[in-house]
């Protein structure tokens, strides 16, 4: 039906007939000449219809916005006061000779011109897609699945399908599930990732998987988050964990490269703990230069803060660069912040004349503030004339996480962050298990990774001081990818298990299939799973998630254009043997 798409024809088309096909993006009526922009999946181009040509320039007259039009013409230079550079097409336009109407379009229920709502833009979203840069992100994704692939093929990784309906694999979210008219009273889980079919490959003698996958999980709404979602999932065995995160990094690498034209770093490794100590979270945006420095050192012989030298206390300095000219009103805001979050023993204190002088506390005590004391923190935070360091003291994990946010806070606010700049670092070292509140245990990753010490009596003893050989990937400040080395024996998967409040009942139900397999000569495997949608945000610059998949879910699961999930028709239930409630 075309020779040519609209947004690909330039100067090297001049004076040759093309024919495009599109929807009408603008149109202009000055009198003998209408102007009409026309628009396809590669972009835009001028066409003008004269009134010297009688037929179709009456024709040209009924357009409107979004129809869909076949047109044939000629190729010519634009006027020079009409050449428009910021588009590709900008210096030509084609002058009309034949137009087809293959399609009209009824007023549109989103326009272009003002804001659209995120609803209206999700019913609409064939339109939506249409007309913004969903295209452009789209395009990108398709990018980066072809270079993930043509990596991952090169490298010897084998693209294997894994089932949809399928057993629960944990990653700590709900289930989505399906019942089986088959199997009455029976249902299939939708996966929240292939874990356990990729460790099976490992067992079946698979070297190198991978598969671009759908994982659905059914998880209350966190920013960054879809309840369908899509992975590269990757699993090898017979490698090592530091093999193959060099293997992963290498594929970041390309990807950047190859997208975005930038050269990443090599990707430094933080562990879990460091991170948290020097960053206040496990996922550190390291663009942000500002760290957490504890000071229980220099201010322990001081009384400062009363309770200094308590064990399930903290006391650290956090700089903040020019703090002279952040407005006072900001101040404010990071003080009642850290007051918000329960955090009471606070002051900050100004660098100048290179000792610290006291602002924005009424504590008596700051006036002998030892010198030699404010020396040593000013050098600790590399604080400089104009800084201001902000001192708190208060429980252990309360400080991190308040001064973690915070920091991120003042990265903004103090123009730390070069929003064109790339930052990627390994988490490592990940404890295995966290307590909750009823005092039973939970993976910190997923049940299937590996303790680094595989001492089972150790491990069952003290669960909470064991380390797994876990990984994941933060670039900007997101978790784009995490993994682990496997747990490869029955036994240590059992313990594991038994940690996790499982019985052996439950554990036979649930993984008995997956404990059997384990017993028939299982590999050494790790592997990791990347997020596809995360990396495409950062690739594309996109704020939402949403911006970067063709149909995405609102923040409660529903899709506004189809209205699922849908009641279903009491028949059908029957037949499924369900009966709601
Ligand atoms: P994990 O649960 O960490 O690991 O997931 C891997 C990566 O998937 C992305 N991700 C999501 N993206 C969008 N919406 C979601 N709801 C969502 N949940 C996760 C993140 C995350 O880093 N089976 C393990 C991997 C392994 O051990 O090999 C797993 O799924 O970018």
């Amino acid at each position: 039906m075309r020779t040519n798409y609209c947004g690909k024809i330039n100067t090297k088309y001049l004076f040759k007939k093309v024919k495009i096909c599109g929807w009408i993006h603008q149109t202009r009526n000055i009198g003998k000449i209408i102007f009409i922009d026309v628009r396809d999946q590669e972009g835009i181009v001028q066409v003008i219809f004269s009134s010297k040509i009688k037929k179709i320039f009456q024709q040209a007259k009924q357009l409107k916005i979004e129809y869909c039009v076949q047109i044939c013409g000629i190729v010519k230079k634009r006027n020079i006061n009409n050449i428009n550079l910021k588009i590709y097409t900008g210096k030509i336009e084609i002058f009309a000779h034949k137009l087809k109407i293959l399609n009209i379009s009824k007023k549109l229920p989103l326009d272009f011109n003002k804001y659209n709502t995120i609803k209206n833009r999700l019913k609409y979203r064939y339109l939506d897609i249409r007309r913004s840069n969903i295209i452009n992100n789209l395009r990108i994704k398709h990018s980066i699945i072809k270079y993930i692939s043509n990596f991952l093929n090169t490298n010897k990784f084998f693209n294997i399908e894994t089932p949809f309906l399928t057993k629960s694999t944990p990653e700590g979210a709900r289930d989505y599930i399906v019942p089986s008219r088959l199997n009455l009273g029976k249902f299939y889980a939708l996966p929240q990732s292939p874990q356990l079919f990729k460790q099976i490959l490992m067992m079946s003698g698979i070297d190198r998987y991978y598969q671009i996958v759908k994982c659905f999980r059914d998880e209350d709404f966190r920013s960054n988050r879809q309840p369908e979602f899509t992975q590269i999932d990757i699993e090898t065995s017979f490698m090592k964990s530091k093999k193959l995160c060099n293997l992963m990094e290498k594929m970041i690498i390309y990807l950047w490269l190859k997208i975005k034209n930038v050269e990443l770093n090599k990707i430094k490794k933080i562990s879990f703990y460091d991170s948290l100590k020097r960053f206040g979270t496990d996922k550190p945006d390291l663009r942000n230069t500002l760290e957490i420095f504890d000071i229980d050192d220099l201010l322990k012989n001081t009384l400062i803060f009363k309770n200094i030298k308590c064990e399930s206390n903290r006391t650290v300095s956090l700089n903040i660069p020019n703090g002279i000219n952040i407005t006072s009103e900001r101040i404010n805001f990071y003080i009642k912040m850290l007051k918000n979050k329960n955090i009471t023993n606070f002051f900050m204190m100004i660098v100048k004349d290179f000792k610290l002088k006291q602002v924005y506390t009424n504590c008596m005590i700051l006036k002998n503030f030892n010198s030699k004391i404010g020396i040593e923190i000013i050098q600790r935070n590399q604080s400089k004339e104009g800084d201001i360091i902000l001192f708190v003291n208060g429980l252990k994990k309360l400080v991190t996480k308040t001064l973690g946010e915070l920091r991120n806070i003042l990265g903004q606010d103090c123009k730390i962050i070069n929003k064109n700049q790339y930052s990627a670092v390994w988490i490592k070292d990940f404890p295995m298990f966290k307590k909750n509140s009823n005092n039973t245990f939970s993976c910190m990753h997923h049940p299937f990774t590996s303790p680094k010490n595989l001492n089972i009596s150790e491990l069952l003893k003290n669960p909470i001081n064991s380390i797994s050989r876990s990984y994941d990937m933060i670039i900007n400040g997101e978790e784009v990818g995490g993994g682990s080395v496997r747990i490869h024996h029955k036994k240590l998967q059992e313990t594991v298990f038994k940690i996790i409040g499982l019985n052996k009942i439950e554990q036979k139900n649930k993984f008995g299939f997956f404990l059997n397999a384990l017993q028939y000569g299982t590999p050494p495997h790790a592997g990791i799973a990347f997020g596809l949608d995360r990396i495409t945000m950062l690739l594309t610059d996109s704020k939402n998630i949403s911006d970067v998949i063709a149909f995405p879910k609102t923040t409660s699961g529903k899709c506004l254009m189809t209205h699922a999930p849908e009641f279903i028709n009491k028949n059908f239930l029957n037949e499924l043997g369900i009966k709601l409630k």
